[in-house]
Formats: C-alpha cells, structure tokens, sequence
C-alpha cells in the first residue's frame, strides 16, 4: 500500500488516501477498475452510460462495493442537457441513491437537474469543466467540488482550448470549492505543480488506460504506450463537438473531411459511432473510430495495475519536494 504524502480538502471530501481521482471513463471504467482506484487510495467512477441498463449498472455498483474493501467508489454521470438524457440520468441517480454510493463526478452541462436528490441523500458531487466560467457555474448549481480539465485532455477538452498549465493557476482564486486539476496529467511532479498552484488534487484519464484493470486488449494498451506527447488529435471541433483521440486512420479520415469544409454530422457518423470504441476495445484494433487519448499517453510507458501506477505518481511527488526543498534552500 503506497504511504499517504498529502492532505488536501479532496483526501478529506472523499475520505481517501491520495489527491489522486480517475475520470469516469466510456465503456472502460468499470467495478474492477474503479475498486482497483479505491483500493489504491483514490477515487475512481464507474460511467452510468456505458451498461445496457439499470440492472447491469445497479450489478456493477453492487460488484464495485464488494472489490473496493470498503473504500469509496463513485459513479459518473454524463449531463448532455437534453431532456431525454437527463431523465436517463434521473434513474441513474434513482439507482446509485438506492446502492448508496456518495461520491459522484458529474461532467459537460451543470449538474443542476441532478443536485438536489443527490445532495439530498448525502452524496458529493464533483463537476468536470473545461473552463473555469463553466465550473464557477456548476459552483452557483451547487456542486461541491470541480475538475478543470485542461485542452491536454482525452476525450472532450471544449471549445475554449485553454491548457491547464493557465487554468490551474487561475481557478483556485476564482473558484470557491476545492478544485481539481485535470488533462495531461500523468506524474507526481505534475501532483505537487498543481498543489503548489493552490489545487486540492489531480484527475487522470488517459495515463489509466494502461492499466491491468482496464478491460480492453493489450493491443490498444501497447499503442498508448507507443504514442507520446504528439500522438493525439483534436478532432470535430468545425463542428464544435471537439474530441481528443488517438491520431489513427479515423481520426485522421475525419480530419479529412473536415478540412474539406464537411459540416453534415451524418456523413461523419459511419465513421464516429460510439459502438465502434467497443469494438476496438474488444477486438484490439486500434484504428477503429474515435478512440479518446489526451497527451498524457507519453506517460503510460508500461502496463501496470492500478496499484503499481499510484506508487510510481506518489514516489516520483515525493522525489520532486525533495528537489523542490533543494531548489528553495538554493543547494
Ligand atoms: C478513453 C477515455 C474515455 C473517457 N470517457 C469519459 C466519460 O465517459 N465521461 C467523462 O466525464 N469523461 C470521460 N473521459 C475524460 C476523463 O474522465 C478525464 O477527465 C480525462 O481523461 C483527463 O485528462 P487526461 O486524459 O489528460 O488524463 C474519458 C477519457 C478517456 C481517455
């Protein structure tokens, strides 16, 4: 078990032994995974939106409990702001009340429509932004805590495309409630830069993915490995849907068409369609759709289990006080 280092406003939130959260994760994150986080001594969230329905997603909470011995798990919930969805995520919230879990990562639109039930029964909710207004926002709604997610991220970086190097130094002044800083974060050094920033902790994403624990094929886990800083692309932001990816031949289609001034989302669809990321996770064929992957791949060098990864980000956190000390002593 890896030596807890820091006390931040999140270890204490969340009752957890490192600053350390892992973003829901579509189709990835799920009981083995997130109990995994746990037991490691941070906070990982199961994805609601990934299970065909409620019962396999109230079976996957009920089999996360079991593995997490006892530590906290959470669930995400994905608030696109559309009517249809939200009252899917209604019986989301029904499910994860009823399992009793507390900790829950909302992220894209405000948490509004969702807050008062979870609050309710006792839950804390943590808002995922991209931008600081978005989070101040989320912040007036209610939330409790926020991750801002800076353009390095995998998956949806916004529209605003601003890195978190400059977010994490504005939002702890801005922002009222514990922050979290999130996109392109991989190591200990980047966990005490972002604590020294004023920030109560860092999310990860794409360092995850080669993770034991993760589900999907070794295949797709080595071409994380392979990428490095470069080896993600923005894609959809003409058509303002903007998607950190890995840079293989879809993404690379799609830029295609995009730079051809394509603007029909429907001639993008054969290409994009969620059920493809499955496929490429099942199969190992790592050129198939849009595969989220921000550019903190270059720190994924090898696949580890969760445990492993925690210990290599909380040694190297302390290997950079130590210099850290050296450095403010002037030795
Ligand atoms: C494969 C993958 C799938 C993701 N799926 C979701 C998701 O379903 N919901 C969500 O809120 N964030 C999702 N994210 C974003 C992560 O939770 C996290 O905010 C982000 O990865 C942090 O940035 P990083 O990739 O630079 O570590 C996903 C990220 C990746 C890499």
């Amino acid at each position: 078990m890896t030596q807890r280092r820091f006390e931040t406003a999140i270890t204490k939130m969340f009752g957890i032994r490192h600053p350390v959260l892992c973003g829901g994760l579509m189709w990835l994150s799920n009981a083995d995974y997130v109990a995994a986080v746990g037991r490691a001594g941070g906070l990982g969230f199961i994805t609601s939106r990934s299970f065909k329905d409620l019962g396999h997603f109230r079976a996957e909470i009920q089999k996360c409990r079991d593995l997490a011995q006892g530590n906290p798990i959470g669930v995400n919930l994905y608030m696109t702001g559309r009517d249809a969805d939200d009252s899917v995520n209604q019986s989301y919230v029904d499910v994860l009340i009823d399992e009793g879990v507390k900790a829950v990562e909302t992220a894209a639109n405000t948490p509004r429509s969702v807050l008062p039930r979870l609050k309710e029964a006792g839950c804390t909710v943590i808002h995922k932004a991209s931008v600081v207004r978005h989070a101040e926002k989320a912040v007036r709604d209610g939330a409790d805590a926020v991750v801002i997610v800076g353009m390095e991220c995998g998956g949806h970086p916004g529209l605003d495309f601003i890195g978190s190097m400059v977010q994490g130094a504005i939002a702890p002044d801005r922002i009222t409630v514990p922050v979290v800083l999130g996109g392109g974060f991989g190591t200990g050094r980047q966990l005490v830069a972002a604590l020294a920033m004023g920030a109560a902790g860092i999310m990860l994403g794409t360092r995850m993915l080669v993770a034991k624990e993760i589900w999907a094929d070794e295949r797709i886990k080595q071409r994380v490995i392979d990428a490095d800083e470069g080896g993600s692309r923005l894609v959809l932001s003409s058509l303002r849907k903007t998607y950190r990816v890995m840079d293989n031949t879809t993404a690379r289609k799609v830029a295609e068409l995009e730079a051809a001034g394509e603007t029909d989302f429907e001639v993008y669809r054969p290409l994009v369609q969620g059920s493809f990321q499955v496929e490429a996770y099942e199969s190992g064929d790592p050129e198939k759709g849009l595969l989220s992957m921000g550019q903190s791949a270059v720190f994924a060098d090898r696949i580890a289990s969760v445990e492993e990864i925690y210990g290599e980000i909380m040694d190297d956190a302390e290997r950079s006080l130590d210099k850290l000390r050296r450095v403010t002593l002037g030795m």
